[in-house]
């Protein structure tokens, strides 16, 4: 097993660490007592994970000498509502959570957006911790205090910016996640290797094998480089004034077609992966950008054998849900594009110019098959 490596991040309103290794949910109470004066905590995890990691993590709280309130919601997207969110404040009320006190919260993207939204309002702002157990919350979600739930109109369209205490992603955790997770969260790892430059996605292509089976160093390099890439990025701009937009790569259209299809019916990487396909074919159309680019993405979506959507609903659809999501503005839809691996462009695209490329695009996806 080799030793934790720790990465520190600083944004304008916080500074704190990332740490990534094996076996780290032993280490949880330990972090804590060194970083907080917390008396007590709430442990916010799901249904499936508490049966795996629960006690793990809250025996090392106690340990530490902390009184811990565990709050389990259901597994999935579901839970990251505003009647969600009503019910944990409640429940960190009812477990008498002071000022100084601390939400953990165990689990994958929707517990740390749904916990670390809480923790932001909870008495106007108590500290998080995020253990993440999945792949793309350990790459992604985890990291750069975006919290926040889904309302009937849109996804995270009520959330707040909220840094967590400290990140602690434990990769032995990820050992159990469903095969359509961990796809998932390779696609948010191919997507951090595009933005990232030639050089990651060329090594992203080349591990694809040792990804897809589950190796271990090769799980951990692929965390450590996508984990680095977020770092660079939200330590830039924390408030996504400008270049964290770039991390909206493949999310324009992947939004849309999880809403469209429901919430939980499409997983969030397989919808980013197909955006991240048509911001490719957006870039070249749009941009001129050079062929070879959105070669190479596809090989290494390929190679991870990243699967594609059937496509819900219709074009009009897909295209409303778009403008309903954040990223529009002044009523254009806007697109992060790639012409070239680790450069980025913020598009604004025109209803017409859309609704074409995006009829374009579906049918000939859809010859493809
Ligand atoms: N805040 C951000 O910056 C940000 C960035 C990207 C995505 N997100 C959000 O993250 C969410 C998706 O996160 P997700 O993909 O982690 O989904 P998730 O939290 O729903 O987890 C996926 C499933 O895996 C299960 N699970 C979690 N860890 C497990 C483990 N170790 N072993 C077995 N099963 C496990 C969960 O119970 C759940 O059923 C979306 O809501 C998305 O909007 C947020």
């Amino acid at each position: 097993m080799s030793a934790p490596v720790t990465l520190p991040v600083s944004t304008g309103s916080a500074s704190y660490e990332v740490v990534v290794g094996e076996g780290l949910l032993d280490t949880t109470g330990m972090h804590v007592s060194r970083l907080s004066d917390a008396r007590a905590c709430a442990l916010v995890t799901d249904e499936n994970i508490r049966p795996l990691f629960g006690a793990r993590v809250t025996g090392s709280l106690r340990d530490a000498g902390l009184e811990v309130t565990e709050v389990v919601v259901p597994a999935g997207e579901r839970s990251k509502s505003w009647a969600a969110a009503g019910s944990l404040l409640e429940r960190l009320a009812r477990a008498g959570l002071e000022r100084t006190d601390l939400v953990v919260a165990l689990g994958g993207g929707v517990i740390g957006d749904l916990a670390g939204f809480c923790a932001a309002v909870y008495l106007r702002g108590v500290d998080y911790v995020q253990l993440p157990t999945t792949l793309l919350a350990q790459v992604d979600s985890s990291v750069g205090g975006k919290t926040g739930v889904d309302l009937e109109a849109g996804k995270n369209l009520a959330g707040a910016f909220k840094q967590p205490l400290v990140v602690l992603a434990d990769t032995q955790t990820l050992g159990t996640l469903a095969p359509v997770e961990w796809q998932s969260g390779l696609a948010e790892v191919a997507k951090a290797a595009m933005l990232a430059g030639p050089e990651q996605l060329e090594w992203m292509t080349r591990h694809a094998d040792s990804l897809v089976a589950r190796e271990a160093s090769a799980v951990r390099e692929a965390v450590l480089r996508a984990v680095r890439h977020k770092i660079d990025v939200v330590s830039a701009d924390e408030r996504e004034a400008g270049v964290r937009e770039s991390l909206n790569y493949g999310h324009t259209l992947g939004h849309a077609i999880e809403q469209v299809a429901g919430y939980g019916v499409v997983p969030h990487g397989i919808a980013v992966a197909e955006g991240m396909r048509f911001a490719a074919r957006l870039a070249s159309r749009l941009l001129g950008a050079p062929a070879d680019s959105g070669e190479a993405q596809e090989r290494m979506l390929d190679s991870l054998g990243i699967e594609r959507p059937t496509y819900p609903g219709d074009v009009d659809a897909l295209v409303r849900a778009m403008h309903a999501d954040k990223k529009a503005r002044s009523g254009t839809v806007r697109f992060a594009l790639v012409p070239e691996p680790g450069t980025f462009v913020a598009v604004p695209v025109a209803d017409e110019v859309l609704v074409g490329e995006l009829r374009r695009w579906i049918d000939d996806s859809e010859e493809g098959r």
